[in-house]
């Protein structure tokens, strides 16, 4: 295990290249001379003594980007050096995009008024509840989560995966109801499974600190711990800034990268991309051009991904972000949806060619802690051999 430390005063360098790029098109590309650019941000800073783009939590004395290296049943399919630049110059990317508060989308910049409609929406929406009486019934179903088993045949799946079992869990937002990690632990403590995959959103807001996060998840990171690993991807809800306590939260953070696992001596691939929400760059895409696996995996925030995932011979895909709408007039027909990649894709079980994919409803909640008619879900796969 290794880390690749940074001082505070270089992670504000990191916020800093917003200076930079305010003068570079990003167009979801590393510019070249990115290397160059942190070298000379990074006297900049430390000589003008800028510390002034983004007000740090108090405890970010360091800043860890932690590498783990072949361990156990799994390993990085890139090295310890080539993760470490990757992840350096993801930091960078995403703390501009996120500075400036701008979507980017596979198909271009977006501009936030859909989600500030969305979010304009929402509140209307909490204020007739509060008077109608039912926001305390939503409240009530929004703490019960349930277990869904879903069992998923492949006719190629190596043989040594027959029963192989994956939990999935998506949009926690742990910090929208009080105790929300304890609730999780009721349901997941019975549990058992060898493969653990989290799709992202940890954290209510989108801005914002998330110290009181983190607590709460190292708990419930102790009953995710799987034989084969925890993996997560970050969300359109997470910071960059989350990926420093990744050692903490025991998950390794798939960024663009995949990790090999292997089980008496076949190898299957899981492959973890940014968000592609709000964050999207082509290192996601490309990250997705893998081969030579009989069985592959990927785990992304959104459905967004879907199409690239399944030409790329992916076998299954896992996302979240939909929260199957949250608020349903009936099962799966949502009252506001903020995705557009087609109905299909908006909750539970569905197919792109010979690839299933599965969009969990979330096990927490966002906007307001109510649901109705759809109802918050942990996911139990088992993998058969058909
Ligand atoms: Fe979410």
């Amino acid at each position: 295990m290794q880390r690749l430390y940074c001082r505070h005063d270089q992670l504000s360098v990191l916020n800093s290249s917003l200076f930079v790029f305010h003068f570079l098109p990003i167009e979801n590309k590393i510019p070249p001379l990115i290397g160059w650019q942190i070298n000379w941000l990074s006297w900049n800073c430390q000589n003008e003594g800028h510390n002034k783009l983004i007000a740090l939590p108090g405890r970010l004395n360091f800043v860890g980007f932690h590498f783990q290296t072949s361990a156990g049943m799994y390993r990085f399919l890139d090295s310890d050096a080539v993760r470490k630049e990757r992840r350096l110059i993801w930091a960078v990317n995403r703390s501009v995009m996120e500075n400036l508060g701008s979507i980017h989308k596979k198909n271009g910049k977006k501009s936030k008024s859909h989600w500030n409609l969305f979010i304009g929406l929402l509140r209307i929406f909490a204020v007739l509840l509060k008077l109608t009486g039912f926001y305390k019934k939503g409240y009530g179903n929004a703490k019960h989560i349930r277990v869904n088993e879903i069992s998923l045949s492949y006719p190629d799946l190596p043989a040594a995966y027959d029963g192989f079992r994956i939990l999935h869990l998506s949009d926690l937002h742990i910090d929208s109801i009080p105790g929300f990690a304890s609730l999780l632990i009721d349901k997941i403590k019975p549990l058992q499974f060898d493969l653990c995959l989290l799709t992202g959103d940890f954290r209510r807001d989108i801005h914002g600190s998330f110290s009181h996060i983190l607590k709460p998840l190292h708990i419930l990171g102790k009953y995710l711990t799987a034989p084969f690993g925890t993996f997560a991807v970050l969300g359109n809800h997470d910071t960059y800034l989350m990926a420093q306590y990744e050692p903490e939260s025991g998950m390794e953070l798939l960024i663009n990268e995949s990790v090999e696992i292997t089980k008496e001596g076949e190898k299957i691939l899981v492959t973890g991309t940014d968000d592609p929400f709000n964050f999207y760059t082509d290192a996601a895409l490309l990250s997705l051009e893998t081969t030579g696996y009989a069985f592959k995996i990927a785990m992304v925030h959104t459905p967004e991904l879907s199409q690239a995932a399944a030409a790329n011979g992916y076998d299954l895909y896992l996302c979240g972000h939909t929260h199957g709408g949250q608020i349903c007039l009936r099962e799966g027909v949502p009252l506001i949806s903020h995705q557009f990649e087609g109905k299909q894709f908006n909750h539970g079980l569905w197919h792109l060619g010979r690839m299933k994919g599965y969009t969990s409803p979330g096990a927490g909640v966002s906007g307001m802690p109510v649901r109705f008619n759809c109802p918050a879900e942990i996911t139990l796969f088992s993998l058969k051999r058909s």
